[in-house]
């Protein structure tokens, strides 16, 4: 388990920076203008800051970005970050300031001088955010010690810390899960690391095979039959909102390998389908972060956790499947499964809880990557004022999000000769035919998102918050929209 930094806010105290071994991170100004902090750091640094400042390098900055000067004299820190940032910077500048110096601060930490408390929480999270490294099955081993951050500021009255490491918690979570390789995050041990979310006062339960079978949820078991794993769904509530008020249902697919089943999928490359849980794992993000954070809401967050693996028990392509709704399905390609998995899992969340609005998430389809690439999640939705509240969430936490159609055309696609419906719509439009698959198991009236993460959950390059890897996108834009529905 990876653990983000220590978060401490202190209200500033210039004559600690001279002792600090952290690394020392001081703002200025774009103009070039210093602080009270800024110019103690000068001062000790015998006029440093002020070289920095007046260099061509520092001209050429973008707001958010730092210079590092390493063993500073006058001062104990190795490093010591000069960042360039205006004091009523917009709050994602602030949280790119804090990713560099979350990038530079290694296993020291880092003593934040920031200049407006106002921004502190988001200077925090960025580097709380950006200094996350999964060392668990390395040699090396899991981290034995957390490292300190420390956030000086005039106000620390100011800054939620504890929101701010809860949102921080989520996010790891759900990055650790997406990067745990499928030996060791079976089905089962993915069940194991939700059920200790009661600790937080979330109410777990973990559905065996015999009760799904119970349940009817034949397409999600079809997918799983193939493997030694046996499949599972767990269901989270978090109630601490309005006594009986609808809550909001999170859906997220957790194939915990994707081989591709029978219609096997090319060995390169494959090994990334270790992620092809990230929808589950940011809906567990999101269950941690909420629950931490004591956000008063009723929240439910469902999980399919199988395996897809090729066997003598596996589904094959022409099989037809009866879905828990009673929708029948013939299966053309073993691989598109998560939306064999959703669609039972959707279905169930509505028959149970009846939410307000349902959200799904899902590594669903390549098609969404050759559209949007890994800047944008595919966003698809029946109600436009739930989508439009989801999108500015995700604008705001910086999660690229972009709508694409739904309709009754690309619905044809999807017609079968012997079932209801086939499992996939053929290559044109892969992800909304993906969408209109999911869409016939949403009941009328029910406000429903469904978020495509295939090209987000994990990327090959560092993103502004995150290094490469998996990025728990989605966990920031969910806590948000949840939180604006609790002011509603
Ligand atoms: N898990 C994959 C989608 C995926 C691809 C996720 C790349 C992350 C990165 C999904 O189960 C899948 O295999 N989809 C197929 C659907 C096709 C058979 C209709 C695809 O996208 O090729
Ligand atoms: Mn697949
Ligand atoms: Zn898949």
């Amino acid at each position: 388990m990876t653990s983000p930094a220590a978060l401490t806010v202190t209200e500033t105290d210039l004559d600690t920076i001279e002792a600090c071994t952290a690394t020392v991170a001081v703002m200025v100004g774009p103009d070039g203008t210093l602080g009270k902090a800024a110019r103690r750091v000068n001062r000790l640094t015998k006029g440093a800051v002020k070289r920095v400042t007046d260099s061509d390098g520092f001209a050429k900055l973008d707001e958010g970005d730092a210079i590092p000067l390493a063993f500073p004299t006058g001062m104990a820190t190795e490093t010591l970050l000069v960042v360039k940032l205006a004091r009523n910077t917009a709050p994602d500048l602030a949280r790119k300031a804090g990713a560099s110096i979350g990038a530079a601060m290694g296993k020291t930490g880092a003593l934040i001088l920031a200049t407006n408390p106002k921004r502190g929480g988001d200077m925090a999270l960025g580097a709380l955010l950006k200094a996350y490294k999964f060392t668990d099955h390395t040699s090396a081993g899991p981290a034995k010690e957390v490292p300190h951050v420390t956030l000086a500021v005039t106000k620390p009255e100011e800054v939620d810390a504890a929101s701010v490491s809860a949102l921080a918690e989520g996010v790891f979570f759900t990055r650790d899960l997406v990067t745990e390789p499928a030996n060791i995050l079976t089905t089962t041990e993915f069940a194991t690391r939700l059920e200790a979310l009661t600790a937080l006062g979330v109410e777990v339960e973990v559905l065996d095979e015999p009760a799904l079978e119970a349940l009817g949820m034949r397409t999600l078991l079809a997918v799983g039959q193939g493997s030694r794993s046996p499949s599972k769904v767990v269901v989270m509530q978090w109630n601490k909102g309005v006594k009986g008020d609808a809550p909001l249902a999170l859906v997220g697919k957790g194939v915990v390998f994707d081989t591709g089943g029978i219609s096997i999928k090319p060995a390169a490359g494959m090994e990334d389908m270790t992620m092809d849980m990230g929808g589950a794992g940011v809906v567990a993000g999101v269950m941690k972060s909420i629950a931490l954070r004591g956000v008063k809401a009723n929240v439910v967050g469902l999980v399919g956790l199988v395996e897809n693996m090729p066997d003598g028990n596996a589904i094959r392509p022409g099989d037809v499947i009866k879905s828990m709704k009673g929708d029948t399905v013939e299966i053309i390609n073993t691989d598109a499964e998560g939306r064999m998995v959703l669609c039972d899992v959707m279905w169930y969340t509505q028959e149970r809880f009846a939410p307000r609005g349902m959200i799904d998430l899902a590594t669903l389809t390549g098609a969404v990557i050759i559209g949007l690439g890994h800047d944008n999640a595919g966003v698809f939705s029946n109600d436009d004022a739930f989508c439009k509240s989801f999108l500015k969430a995700a604008e705001i936490e910086g999660e690229g999000a972009w709508r694409l159609p739904l309709g009754a055309s690309y619905d044809k696609q999807l017609k079968s000769d012997v079932a209801d419906m086939k499992n996939v719509g053929g290559r044109p439009a892969g992800s909304i035919t993906a969408a209109q698959y999911l869409q016939r198991f949403v009941k009328e009236g029910t406000p429903w998102i469904h978020l495509d993460i295939a090209g987000v959950a994990e990327v090959k390059a560092p993103t502004a918050m995150a290094p490469k890897g998996a990025t728990g996108w989605g966990v920031l834009a969910l806590n948000r929209l949840i939180d604006d529905l609790v002011v509603e």
